[in-house]
């Protein structure tokens, strides 16, 4: 496989323009970033790029705008935090307002470029889409990775390919189904693979435990019942935490019972954490470990009721000896509201994209910055 263009690679950008594709599509509530980790994450690409004498102009997807204009989605209030942490920069607006985006319309590429000398992609979050402003630009211009991507490609190669072992991966998550593929890739790759969220109690009714009203996808269970049966290294929760019938999710004032139990679940009753057993359990498996790759709460940590497994889980990982990543969205978020971001050797900015490329070991926009044109 040929390397992956780095910045040092480019022409000499004294007084040229640099098209810079980032992921700055950050969590904001309420006109407000509550995390703003993915525009720091590109500062060191941004600061070079300025240090060669390049203007820099960013542009970025945010949130899902279905390919037309809409305020919700205006990336005001990231250009706002970008020109403060790096005064110079441009941001254009919001690459999903035009449907050439997603679509990957030829005609949407050559506009986007138009007056550009170079293309910089640091958007390794959205680097597992095959859109526009991801595959179509380094098919016309000078092209390279940025630090952060370099950086992200890097640790997830080294831990896809020769991981210390003990390798021990945690995965939670509501679906089986969106992480079935994951699943199965870090059987291969990892000694075990330690599984709690909302997606355990799909694997507990496969073992055959009454799950009661707690989320389970019945067209998945014959599915996890194989998996189970072929001898995987996957361990699974031995107690769970559980909300009583009349409970509400985030809302502690409507009631409801919260209980520890066992694996079973009674009818009416919702498992929404792994249990002080199991967080135990899988916290000693971190602290074992010489490697550990996390990806997904293990239960509804917005609810402190329900956070002790993720908070269990997170202080381990911190706490290990092992080198230690964490996939991005919800457990980055988790390792953050723990304040425990600091001890974590490497925190991926990307979700779906470090979970692609551990799967697959590869991605459209890493294949556009090497020159392998899109089948
Ligand atoms: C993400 O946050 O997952 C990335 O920015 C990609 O966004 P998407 O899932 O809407 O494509
Ligand atoms: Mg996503």
């Amino acid at each position: 496989m040929a390397a992956l263009p780095v910045l040092e690679d480019l022409p000499p950008l004294d007084g040229r323009r640099v098209l810079l594709r980032a992921d700055f599509n950050v969590p904001v509530h309420d006109g407000v970033i509550t995390d703003d980790l993915r525009i720091r994450a590109a500062l060191p690409t941004i600061t070079w790029l300025q240090e060669q004498g390049a203007t820099v102009v960013a542009a970025t997807h945010f949130g899902r705008p279905k390919g037309t204009p809409d305020e919700r989605y205006s990336v005001a209030p990231i250009r706002a935090r970008l020109v403060e942490l790096a005064p110079g920069v441009e941001l254009l607006e919001n690459l999903r307002f035009d449907p050439g985006e997603e679509g990957n319309d030829p005609a949407f590429v050559a506009r986007l470029i138009e007056g550009f000398d170079v293309y910089v992609n640091d958007a390794f979050g959205a680097s597992h889409r095959a859109h526009a402003s991801i595959v179509g630009p380094p098919q016309h211009l000078p092209s390279a990775a940025g630090r952060l991507l370099a950086r992200e490609v890097e640790v997830l190669t080294e831990l896809r390919e020769r991981p210390t072992r003990p390798f021990v991966a945690v995965l939670g998550g509501s679906k089986v189904s969106d992480k079935l593929k994951v699943i199965e890739a870090l059987l291969r790759l990892a000694d075990e693979v330690l599984i709690g969220g909302g997606m355990c109690f799909t694997f507990l009714k496969a073992q055959g435990h009454q799950v009661g009203a707690s989320l389970c996808e019945d067209d998945m269970v014959d599915t996890c019942r194989r998996l189970l049966d072929s001898g995987a290294a996957i361990r699974l929760p031995s107690d769970v935490t559980a909300l009583g019938p009349g409970g509400a999710i985030g809302d502690p004032s409507a009631g409801g019972e919260v209980r520890q139990l066992g694996v079973e679940v009674p009818e009416g009753w919702m498992g929404l954490d792994i249990g002080p057993g199991s967080s135990a359990e899988f916290a000693d498996a971190v602290l074992d470990a010489r490697t550990v790759f996390w990806n997904g709460p293990m239960g509804v940590f917005e609810d402190p009721r329900f956070e002790a497994g993720t908070r269990t889980v997170a202080e381990g990982v911190a706490e290990s000896k092992a080198f230690t990543v964490v996939g991005g969205g919800d457990s980055a978020a988790a390792v953050a509201q723990f304040r425990l971001a600091d001890a974590i050797d490497h925190i991926s900015t990307g979700g779906g994209a470090s979970l692609e490329l551990l799967e697959q070991g590869d991605l459209p926009g890493l294949a556009a910055l090497r020159g392998e044109t899109p089948a």
